[in-house]
Order: structure tokens, then C-alpha cells, then sequence
């Protein structure tokens, strides 16, 4: 827990409070009002937590106005070009950058976990074709709570290992196969041959019928695509898990709920959204029309993949993620692909324009990374799952986290009443 530092003084009926501040190794200071109701019997209100910090982490740290974002310290620029998802999903769990032999006993950890208990394959078979592979994904994760009962009990450090590893190694083969079921074609089986994101994209675009070889491009693509998704500090999927886990339930079931949160076009669902649009807006020349309806406020039209609750300069997920989608789209030789053209121009008009300036809003992560999906090959549902499968990681140190907090207790956010106070009921007849 970080040392007092300051304090903040609160005087309210009369009444003055001495409140303890402290300072993190990074951002702004945090007056601490866990003892503010029981001194003053007063509630702070903050709908949507934009002042609120929930939690002391030691995981990830974003600096929206410098657009910094570090895991565990290392700028994700450098993680992004020099190191790959499995090595920063030991970083993001275990806090240090891994030796040779410890990653590649990681490695080797996650690769023998990757396959699925048969019988969960017969659960996907519940779901109609045209299932959103999002719902699939919420169904199939939280059902793994009873086809894994043995790392379901939290207060078990083994259990809650095994757990972790499980979830790392069985996601990209649950989406892949949700992917497989929307499309009718059969579910193709791990590899161990495969490093992760070549095994991702073999069990997604592979068929019995011949040989699949993966373009080590596109497998890199991939990668940083999990790399740069991996942990985001306290947003709102992974303050859903840890309030799910709050509670104390099971490690399948609070990333189920992640699952579930994500999925909303506000957040991770805007991947989706927002090549949905870059369709929708078609050609160049249309693109002021919906900058105009994204400006007026008697519109609630947004325009997906901008904007950010932290960052208010630039997401430097962005800046990597538009590196990635020229080296994809040249390979593919679709550089001139007209949603590219359409995205990188409607960046230059919306950065260019005062509202979008003035109001900080600027690509995340989502504006590019639906390019690059599509352009390998994905339907725009699997660009959620996608996401999704590289926040695990994150989900999941962040759930550890917590549960070696000595201070956990449940979340229980109390409120701003402005309803009715206690009155009698009225009989019907005389309503
Ligand atoms: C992710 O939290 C995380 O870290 C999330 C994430 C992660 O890795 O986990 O980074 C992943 O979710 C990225 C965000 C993806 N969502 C989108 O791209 C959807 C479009 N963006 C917006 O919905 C919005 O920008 C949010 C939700 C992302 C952030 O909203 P804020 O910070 O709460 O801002 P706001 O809604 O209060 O808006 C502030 C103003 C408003 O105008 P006024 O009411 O002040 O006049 O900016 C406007 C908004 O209307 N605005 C937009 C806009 N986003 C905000 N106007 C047009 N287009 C937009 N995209």
C-alpha cells in the first residue's frame, strides 16, 4: 500500500476532516475516503468512475495526456516490436520479464493446456449457427466451471495457477472453434508444433481438406495484435472481473463476465463497430457527413474507434496498431484497400477538425485493428472474441492480483437515493 504523503482537509456542516493522500509511483495523487462515511456519514459520488480510483495495482499504468501506456514498467512500443504475447503474459502474471528457461517452460506450460475437454464440444453444438461468437464465448467460458471443477477453489494458489494457465491456453481454442461452429466448417485441434498466434490462425482458417501453412507475417501481425490488447489497467471489463471475483466467485465465471462487459460497442465491441462503419461511410468522400452527424448534439452518432475515457492525446496502441495494418495490407497486396483509405482519411479529417481537437478525441486501439482482421481473413464478430482472447491475460493477473490483497473485501458501490422515501401502500380500488 503506498505511504501517506499528504492530507487533504474536508469541511462539510460545519465540520472539518483530516484525510490521508497518497502518492503512486506514477499519476495523481489519492485521497483516501475509506474512513469518510463512518467520520462524516457523507457518500462520494462519482457516476462512472472518472475520479475513482478502485484499487492499488502494481500491473499496468496508462498516462492519457502523455499517451504512455507501461506493463509492469516497459513501454508497450518496446514490448510491441521487441518481445511477443506469451513472454508479456509472464510479464503481465509474474511481474519480471522472463529468463530463457522460464519462458520457455511458460511456453511449454500453455502449449500442453491448449486443448479442450471433448466432451465441451458437444456445448457449442447448443448454440445456432448464427450465434454471435461473442455469446458463444460467455456460454463456453463459464460453463469451463464444470468441466474444470479441480481450479475452481480461489483460496488455493495452485488451483488458482492452474486456472490462469488453463484460461491463457484454452481461449484462442474456444474462439477459434466459436468461429468454426458460425461458419460450419469442423473444429480443428492445437497444435504443439504452432507457436501461439500460428496455432490461432491454423485452428481458425485451416480445413481437413488440405494443408494450411501459416504466413509468419500475418502470425506476427497477430501476435502484437495480442500484445497490444493483453491489459489496459482498470477498464471496465477488467473492473467487471475484479468485482465478480470480489465476491469470491470462481476464476471461469469472473472472466465470463468479462467476456460479457467487453463486448459492448462502447468498449471492446467498437472493433466491430467501427469497420462497420468505415463500411458504412463506404468512400472518401462521404466521410464529412459523418463527421458532421459525430459533431451534432442532437445526434448521438459516434464515430467508432475514437475517443478514450484515459488517453486524451493519442492511444499508443493506435500508432503501432497503424504500423502493423501497412505491413499487412501491402503483403496482401490490398494496400489500396478502400477501408484503409477510408480509416487513414477520416483520422487526417477528424484530427484536423476543432471539435475532435477540443474535446481530446483521437483513434484507440479499436480504429486500426479491424483493418487488419479483416484484411486476414476474420468476419467483423470475431474481431470481439479476438480482443477478448488477448484481454484474458490481463483479466486474469489483474484477478490475482486482488486475491492476494489482505484487504479484499466485496465491492459494494452504495448510491445517490432520489427515490420515494417510505409510504403505504394504496388497494387497488383506491388508486
Ligand atoms: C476501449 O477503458 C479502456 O481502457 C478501454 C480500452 C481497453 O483497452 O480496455 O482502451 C478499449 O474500450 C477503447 C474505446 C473503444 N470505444 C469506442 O471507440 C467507441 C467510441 N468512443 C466513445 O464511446 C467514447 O469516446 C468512450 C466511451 C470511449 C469514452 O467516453 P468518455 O471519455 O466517457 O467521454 P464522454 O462519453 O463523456 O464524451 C466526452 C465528449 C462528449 O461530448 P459532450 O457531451 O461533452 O458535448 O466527447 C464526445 C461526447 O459526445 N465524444 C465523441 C466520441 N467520444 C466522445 N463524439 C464523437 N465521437 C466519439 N467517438
Amino acid at each position: 500500500m503506498a505511504e501517506n504523503t499528504d492530507t487533504a482537509t474536508l469541511t462539510i456542516k460545519g465540520k472539518t476532516y483530516e484525510l490521508p493522500v497518497h502518492s503512486p509511483s506514477g499519476g495523481p495523487d489519492v485521497i483516501d475516503i475509506r474512513k469518510l462515511y463512518g467520520q462524516a456519514d457523507v457518500f462520494t459520488y462519482d457516476p462512472g468512475f472518472t475520479s475513482t480510483a478502485a484499487c492499488d495495482s502494481t500491473i499496468t499504468y496508462i498516462d492519457g495526456d502523455k499517451g504512455e501506456l507501461l506493463h509492469r514498467g516497459y513501454p508497450i512500443d518496446q514490448l510491441a516490436s521487441k518481445s511477443h504475447y506469451l513472454e508479456v503474459c509472464y510479464l503481465l502474471l509474474y511481474g519480471e520479464l522472463p529468463s530463457a528457461d522460464e519462458l520457455e517452460t511458460f511456453e511449454r506450460l500453455v502449449t500442453n493446456h491448449t486443448m479442450i475437454h471433448e466432451q465441451m464440444h458437444n456445448f457449442f453444438r447448443g448454440f445456432r449457427r448464427d450465434a454471435h461468437p461473442m455469446a458463444t464465448m460467455v456460454g463456453v467460458i463459464g460453463a469451463m466451471s464444470a468441466f474444470y471443477h479441480d481450479s475452481t477453489d480461489i483460496t488455493d494458489a495452485h488451483q488458482r495457477e492452474v486456472a490462469s494457465i488453463r484460461l491463457i491456453a484454452k481461449m484462442p481454442t474456444i474462439a477459434a472453434m466459436a468461429y468454426k461452429y458460425s461458419v460450419g466448417q469442423p473444429f480443428v485441434y492445437p497444435r504443439n508444433d504452432l507457436d501461439y498466434a500460428a496455432n490461432f490462425l491454423h485452428m481458425c482458417f485451416s480445413v481437413p481438406a488440405e494443408e494450411y501453412n501459416v504466413n509468419p507475417i500475418l502470425s506476427r501481425a497477430m501476435d502484437r495484435i495480442f500484445t497490444l490488447h493483453a491489459d489496459h489497467e482498470q477498464n471496465a471489463s477488467t473492473s467487471t472481473v475484479r468485482l465478480a471475483s470480489s465476491s469470491g466467485a470462481n476464476p471461469f465465471a469472473c472472466i465470463a463476465a468479462g467476456i460479457a462487459c467487453l463486448w459492448g460497442p462502447a468498449h471492446g465491441g467498437a472493433n466491430q463497430a467501427c469497420l462497420e462503419m468505415l463500411k458504412e461511410i463506404g468512400t472518401v468522400d462521404r466521410i464529412p457527413e459523418f463527421i458532421a452527424r459525430a459533431k451534432d448534439k442532437n445526434d448521438s452518432y459516434r464515430l467508432m474507434g475514437f475517443g478514450h475515457r484515459v488517453y486524451k492525446n493519442f492511444d499508443p496502441r493506435a500508432t503501432v496498431m497503424k504500423e502493423s495494418a501497412d505491413e499487412v495490407l501491402d503483403l496482401l497486396g490490398v494496400e489500396n484497400n478502400p477501408v484503409l483509405q477510408v480509416a487513414k482519411e477520416l483520422e487526417k479529417q477528424a484530427l484536423a477538425d476543432p471539435y475532435f481537437a477540443e474535446k481530446k478525441l483521437f483513434p484507440n486501439v479499436d480504429f486500426y485493428s479491424g483493418i487488419i482482421l479483416e484484411a486476414m481473413g476474420f468476419p467483423t464478430s470475431m474481431f470481439t472474441p479476438i480482443f477478448a482472447l488477448a484481454r484474458t491475460v490481463g483479466w486474469i493477473s489483474q484477478w490475482k492480483e486482488q486475491l492476494a490483497d489482505p484487504q479484499l473485501k466485496i465491492g459494494r458501490p452504495r448510491q445517490l437515493y432520489l427515490g420515494e422515501m417510505a409510504r403505504d401502500y394504496v388497494d387497488i380500488e383506491k388508486r
